[in-house]
Formats: C-alpha cells, structure tokens, sequence
C-alpha cells in the first residue's frame, strides 16, 4: 500500500505522521510492503528539514525524522497513492480541490478517522506553538499510525 501523509507546511504533522508510520511498520517487520511519504501546500519551506520542536518530539519518541525534506503535493500524487491522510479541514479541502475523479477523492480522510471513525476530528497545527503543542499534535498521530500499522499486519497476514 502506497499512503501519503499531508499538512499545510509539511514541516511539522505530516513528517512526524510519516515517520511515525514507517516506525511501526519497521517494528512489524512490513516496511517492505509499504511506499510511506508526506507533503504539503505552503511553499516558503520547501526542501527544508522539518522543524526542530518536530525533530525533536519524535526523536524523543525514537522517531527520527530529520532525513525528511518539504515537498508540495502534486496531482500526479493521486496516481501514485491508495491512501492519503490529512490533519484538518484545510488541507482536506485543498487535497480534494485537486482530484478529477470520484476514485481520487475517496482515497482522502482524516488521520485521526483511524482512531475515531467519520468524526473528522482534526491534529492541530503545531507551528509556531510551544513543545507541548508539538507532544499534543504528536499523540494524535501516534494513535492513529499504531492502528494503521496494525491494520495493515492484519492485512497481510
Ligand atoms: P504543518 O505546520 O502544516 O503541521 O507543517 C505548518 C508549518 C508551516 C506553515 C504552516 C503550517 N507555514 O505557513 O509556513
């Protein structure tokens, strides 16, 4: 399965989405399996690492996230991924603003729809917060990437 993770910045969520997700499917020995990436659509950061209070919740977590560098989403991203999780109500709008059919448009949720089915609950948007902002944001995203990994074993199996 081929998953992309999507913020507005992809300097704070959708990194620590990806590399949480490619954390566990290593713990599950099914990284292999599975294509994981992320990007976003504000590109004063592009080709920049993730921020630092993100590089550093996750490597508190035993994430390391700093290999990462910002890319914005492209249309042709819908032809590459079956799955494509966003964080909040902005970048589900400008995710599906770019879909041309009806199969590009159901492959977009919300993350957090793992852990709390169709409530469309949104992860907060960290930057320019404090690091427990970046934790909260973090949790959320921990939750969700565990049952996906999980899932995805099932699978599998
Ligand atoms: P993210 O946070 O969407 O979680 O990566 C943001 C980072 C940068 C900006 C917005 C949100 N920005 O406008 O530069």
């Amino acid at each position: 399965m081929n998953i992309l993770m999507i913020c507005l910045g992809n300097i704070c969520r959708s990194p620590m989405a990806e590399g949480v997700l490619k954390h566990y499917l290593q713990n599950l020995n099914i990284d292999h399996l599975h294509h994981v990436d992320s990007c976003g659509f504000e590109p004063c950061h592009l080709g920049e690492k993730p921020h630092y209070k993100a590089i550093n919740v996750a490597q508190k977590h035993g994430v390391d996230i700093s290999n990462q560098r910002q890319r914005l989403f492209k249309v042709e991203d819908f032809d590459v991924f079956d799955k494509i999780f966003v964080m909040d109500n902005g970048n589900y709008n400008s995710v599906r603003s770019f879909a041309r059919s009806m199969e590009d448009m159901q492959k977009v949720d919300f993350l957090y729809n793992i852990v709390k089915p169709k409530q469309n609950i949104i992860v907060p948007d960290p930057w320019g917060g404090t690091e427990a902002d970046f934790e909260h944001s973090f949790e959320m995203i921990d939750q969700a990437c565990k049952i996906l990994a999980n899932n995805l074993k099932i699978n599998s199996l």
